[in-house]
């Protein structure tokens, strides 16, 4: 039998290689199909088209499977930290002490900011969104680093883009909070390890172990979920052999929107909404199942995932743990677990197979944490960045990579002559 398949058009037969990956999902390779039949494939969202080979993540959303280079997302949150997950994903290995050390104090070596992109940042109004802010200096950190500005991305770029990126992002968000709250900066103290650090340049205060540690568990659950909307974005503007601070930059502006990472800012607003308007979330639920309201669930349903987020499970653990060692009585958890429960025997949620992601209790443990409702996604952008980066140095270091151009079916004017402004 052969590997090959065959696809007819109009009484041609054209036969296409049929590839396998490691975990026997199987693709149509069809970059010879227009070559050989003159006709491309179309696919609205790309539901069906794998845009890449890659060894870094493995999804299986029937079965609600993450794996982080073969290791189960559940064995990772219950006893990695987001340093060592972000080298494995990076290197493809877990480290060694030694490396896991050395990986660290590279990233701690980054512990300021160019006094330029702090001026950058000062000129942000307190109200902007942390978002914009973010996309913006990621971007703007290309003008200080010129030595990043080369069409090769070379080994040492790509150690040095992840280590300063981990570091100078989660400065420049805590610094920037610091200036919505009217207080100076506080420096990074990166003995105090990667997520503890952050929380003390947030809120200049003891954090307590645990707290922390929830915090790097919920890092270590977003930092990679292969070829989503903000990745797949990363590597179309790395795949032109732009820099990786565009390339990033271009994955935070993908991640802000809600349907995306704002989904986790969606929720928290959303369950504010339903507890002003006196907690009957059923009448939300009822609302999000009608075809004539705008109105969606935040925080419900996935692209991939069609039995469970095997993240959400995890999360919706950790954040009992955090609001009892903050002793946070949050009544949007309330209203959370009764949506949750409610949608699950509903049936338009049942056939549809929509179950609570990621942002459905996320947002609970940042609001437990201090953190602000709009910051919530850029916390989602400091989970993902080791991610994003894993995805950009697989992409350049992909000798047969191609620059991202799909193609398009036209649907316009056919040819028409110009007449003059005169004579319409
Ligand atoms: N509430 C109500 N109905 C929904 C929802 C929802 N949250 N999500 C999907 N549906 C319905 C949708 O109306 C459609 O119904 P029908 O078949 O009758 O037209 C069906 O379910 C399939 O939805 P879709 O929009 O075609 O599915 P998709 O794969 O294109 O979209 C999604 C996936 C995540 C964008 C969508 O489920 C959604 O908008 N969810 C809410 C936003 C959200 O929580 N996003 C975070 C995703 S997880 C974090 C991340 O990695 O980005």
């Amino acid at each position: 039998m052969s590997d090959n398949a065959k696809l007819e058009i109009k009484g041609n037969t054209y036969e296409l290689p049929v590839i396998t990956g490691t975990e026997g999902e199987t693709a149509i390779d069809i970059t010879t199909l227009r070559a050989k039949s003159g006709v491309i494939t179309i696919d609205n969202g790309f539901m069906n088209t794998g845009s890449c080979k890659s060894a870094i993540t493995f999804l299986d959303g029937e079965k609600g499977i993450l794996r982080y280079r073969g290791y189960p997302i559940e064995q990772l949150a219950e006893s990695s930290n987001f340093v060592e997950t972000s080298y494995l994903l990076f290197n493809g290995e877990l480290p060694t002490k030694a490396e896991h050390d050395a990986f660290y104090s590279k990233i701690s070596s980054f512990s300021s900011l160019p006094s330029g992109v702090k001026n950058i940042l000062n000129q942000f109004p307190a109200t902007a969104h942390p978002m914009g802010v973010l996309s913006a200096t990621i971007s703007a950190l290309s003008g200080f680093y010129p030595e990043y500005l080369t069409a090769e991305a070379t080994e040492e770029i790509k150690n040095k883009s992840i280590a300063q990126l981990m570091a100078q992002v989660k400065i420049i968000m805590a610094n920037f909070y610091r200036k919505t709250i009217g207080k100076d900066p506080v420096d990074s103290n990166p003995a105090l390890g990667y997520s503890k650090d952050f929380l003390n340049m947030m809120f200049d205060k003891e954090i307590d172990d645990e707290v922390a540690h929830a915090l790097d568990t919920l890092l270590i659950l977003h930092a990679d979920h292969e070829q989503n909307c903000s990745t797949s974005t990363v590597r179309v503007v790395g795949s032109s052999h732009a820099n990786v601070f565009a390339s990033i930059s271009g994955g935070v502006d993908a991640l802000w929107g809600q349907l995306h990472g704002g989904a986790n800012q969606a929720v928290l607003e959303m369950l504010d909404e339903i507890k002003n308007d006196g907690g009957d979330y059923k009448k939300f639920i009822n609302k999000a199942k009608d075809k004539d309201d705008s109105f969606r669930l935040m925080g419900f349903g996935h692209r991939v995932y069609k039995n469970f987020d095997p993240r959400a499970k995890i999360i919706k653990k950790a954040c009992d743990v955090v609001l009892e060692k903050l002793n946070v009585q949050d009544p949007l958890l309330a209203i959370a677990r009764g949506l949750e429960e409610e949608a699950l025997k509903d049936e338009y949620f049942v056939q549809r197979n929509l179950y609570p992601n990621v942002d459905f209790y996320s947002g609970i443990i940042y609001k437990a944490l201090g953190i602000p409702t709009n910051m919530f996604t850029a916390m989602f952008v400091l989970g993902r960045l080791p991610g994003w980066l894993s995805q950009w140095k697989e992409l350049r270091e992909d000798t047969t990579g191609k620059i991202a151009r799909p193609r398009q079916i036209y649907v316009g004017e056919n040819e028409r002559n110009y007449k003059k402004i005169s004579d319409r």
